[in-house]
């Protein structure tokens, strides 16, 4: 039987609807909407092209969202004191600084002097320590992960007891989303086990997996022949291995190519995700509903 697909386009409008709806219900109930200042320095083009969608989107929302350009010379002072004026607005309940920076700008320093109660990537180290405690210490999961667990719920992949794999041990995807799949509590309980590229023997670990999460970022590495029949394949790679001209818009665009071999585990997995179109589009989903969270918070306070 072939592969049900996951598709996280599908899914992501589902909840961006959720969103937009609970939004209007507090706009009217309380005349308050969620606040989003998305920071930019410089013009790096796939910056540029995350940050303009995510402003779109929080716009869709119905959110009050604060665009940030700042210029590729502007000081590491600068970054820090625009950060501070948004962690003094009360409008603003969510603070994103787009990443990769200059190379002149210390990252860490910038990404710990946001108040960890308007971090909505998780990025912050208090926020990735509440992660690691979960259930309700848990405020802002990083948005891939986070888009990850919800994909397996909204698709009904079950993890109860389930024997995950996750291939790479990043910061940002590979080690929070072991930390929430092997929590106790729903959409979590699974067995994890987490691999790298040094892994010794790579294959075994994989094919003992019910659901294989791929996110070493590289392209092809997974072999068909790894995974189990019947089991669930995400697919977190999004490698750039070349460009082609768009049929729509006849401009370059970069071809993307996953982790794993999305056409051969068609007719071995059980569920998989394409790229494009499984797991990238969650991300912006959940800055959503992180922001919409921590909006929530202070109401609540
Ligand atoms: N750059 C690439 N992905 C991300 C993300 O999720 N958040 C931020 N802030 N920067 C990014």
């Amino acid at each position: 039987m072939q592969a049900q697909i996951i598709n996280g386009l599908e899914i992501r409008k589902a909840i961006l609807e959720e969103i937009k709806a609970e939004t209007a219900e507090y706009k009217t109930k309380t005349g308050k909407v969620p606040g989003l200042v998305t920071i930019l320095v410089g013009e790096n083009p796939a910056s540029v092209s995350y940050v303009t969608l995510k402003v779109k989107t929080a716009l869709e929302m119905g959110f009050n969202e604060v665009q940030v350009n700042l210029p590729e010379s502007c000081t590491e002072q600068e970054l820090l004191d625009t950060v501070e004026k948004y962690n003094r607005d009360d409008s603003i309940h969510g603070i994103l600084v787009q990443l990769p920076l200059p190379k002149h700008i210390d990252e860490n320093k910038v990404i710990y002097a946001i108040d960890p109660d308007k971090d909505v990537d998780g990025f912050h180290p208090v926020n990735i320590g509440r992660l690691l405690l979960g259930g309700k210490h848990t405020k802002y999961p990083p948005c891939t992960p986070a888009g990850i667990v919800e994909m397996l719920s909204r698709a009904g992949v079950g993890t109860e007891g389930k024997e995950v794999v996750i291939v790479g041990r990043s910061n940002l995807v590979g080690k929070p989303l072991a930390n929430m799949l092997c929590a106790k509590g729903k959409n979590a309980n699974a067995t994890v086990t987490i691999c790298h590229t040094g892994t010794k023997d790579l294959a075994s670990h994989c094919k003992r997996a019910d659901i294989l999460v791929a996110a070493a970022g590289c392209p092809g590495l997974i072999k068909p022949e790894w995974v189990k029949p019947g089991a669930c394949v995400i697919d977190v790679g999004v490698n750039r291995v070349g460009e082609k001209i768009s049929e729509k818009t006849g401009k370059k665009v970069a071809i993307l190519k996953g982790d794993t071999d999305f056409d051969a585990l068609l007719d071995i997995a059980g569920y998989i995700t394409p790229v494009p179109g499984g797991v990238g589009p969650m991300t912006i989903a959940m800055l959503m509903k992180n922001t919409l969270n921590a909006f929530k918070y202070t109401m609540e306070k």
